[in-house]
């Protein structure tokens, strides 16, 4: 019903062949725009509708909650950056530091509604530098093993895959016929490679990626091995300790028993203990201490 008056309102405008402008209104392809670092991108700030001849415009940079200028008063104050009619910015080599929230602001004096702005958040990607990496380089059948892959340069964060002997290990092993027996899982986003209980058969050279958008970096391959337990080596060495114990404590009886007689002939009773029994209690130390410390050392 009201429609219709200001319908012929406008028709009755247009006739006249003026039509009035309501004000600057802005759009942009992009509010969320992605760029790869060193690459150029173009932040857009279009002007759908003004009558102002000469706008005035700015764009701020607005980082951690702080504005500062990037185009003001004509003048550009990044080296890197340009204004592209209308009024948008180009950045021509991006660099990590700019990710940033951008806003084009647009003032038209002579328009009714005369200031807009429009607000684009920019992220730009950075690749990732080569991991470090660690593998344990000899490792026991049987036992748990991890192996640790990070970098930190990366944004947005890196993945990680890990490869033995230039073949990626697949996420999941039972997903693949051949690592099928294979007891490690793999965290892709902390890059740790975590085996269970190693086998024989997870002996290799391994290396890790790093990958995310941007690009990829990969360590150099490191080789672990992997080693049985020597059960026969292990039972011969704590056989031959057995056989040394008791020649030693043999050896300790008869000394003491030797001891004995000497001291009921002389009768001076202050000496006799004495060189015999800790020279024989010494032996029996070394070798007890000896003994311990290798089988610890292998089992
Ligand atoms: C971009 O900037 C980096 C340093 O920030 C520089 O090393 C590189 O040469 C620049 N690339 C171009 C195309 O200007
Ligand atoms: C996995 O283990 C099973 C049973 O021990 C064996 O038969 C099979 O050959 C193994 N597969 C691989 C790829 O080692």
């Amino acid at each position: 019903m009201a429609s219709k008056p200001l319908t012929a309102f406008f028709i009755l405008y247009s006739f006249l062949g003026y039509i009035p402008s309501f004000g600057v209104i802005l759009r942009t392809t992009d509010k969320i725009v992605w760029a790869n670092e060193f690459q150029p991108v173009e932040l857009t700030c279009l002007i759908e509708s003004i009558s102002t001849n000469n706008p005035r415009i700015e764009w701020k940079k607005i980082k951690n909650g702080i504005p500062s200028y990037v185009y003001f008063q004509n003048k550009i104050s990044e080296h890197r950056a340009q204004l592209i009619q209308p009024a948008n910015l180009l950045i021509l080599n991006t660099s990590r530091s700019d990710t940033a929230e951008y806003r084009c602001e647009v003032a038209a004096i002579d328009d009714h509604k005369h200031f807009d702005e429009i607000l684009i958040s920019l992220a730009v990607r950075v690749k990732p530098v080569v991991p470090r990496c660690s593998v344990p380089l000899a490792v026991t059948v049987g036992t748990s093993s991890e192996l640790r892959c990070l970098e930190n340069e990366g944004f947005p964060a890196s993945q990680y895959r890990w490869f033995r002997n230039n073949e990626e290990l697949p996420q999941d092993p039972k997903s693949s016929l051949k690592f099928l027996n294979s007891t490690y899982t793999i965290n892709s986003d902390t890059g740790s490679l975590k085996f269970r209980r190693v086998r024989k058969e997870d002996a290799g050279e391994y290396f890790c990626q790093a990958k995310n958008e941007a690009g990829n970096a990969q360590c150099p391959a490191q080789p672990m091995e992997v080693y049985d337990v020597d059960i026969v080596g292990i039972f011969l060495k704590a056989l031959a300790g057995l056989a040394g114990f008791i020649i030693v404590m043999f050896g300790i009886y008869h000394a003491h028993k030797h001891g004995c007689f000497s001291s009921g002939k002389d009768h001076t009773g202050t000496n006799y203990k004495l060189p015999a029994q800790d020279n024989g209690v010494d032996y029996t130390e070394a070798d007890e201490g000896h003994f311990r410390h290798k089988s610890s050392f292998i089992i």
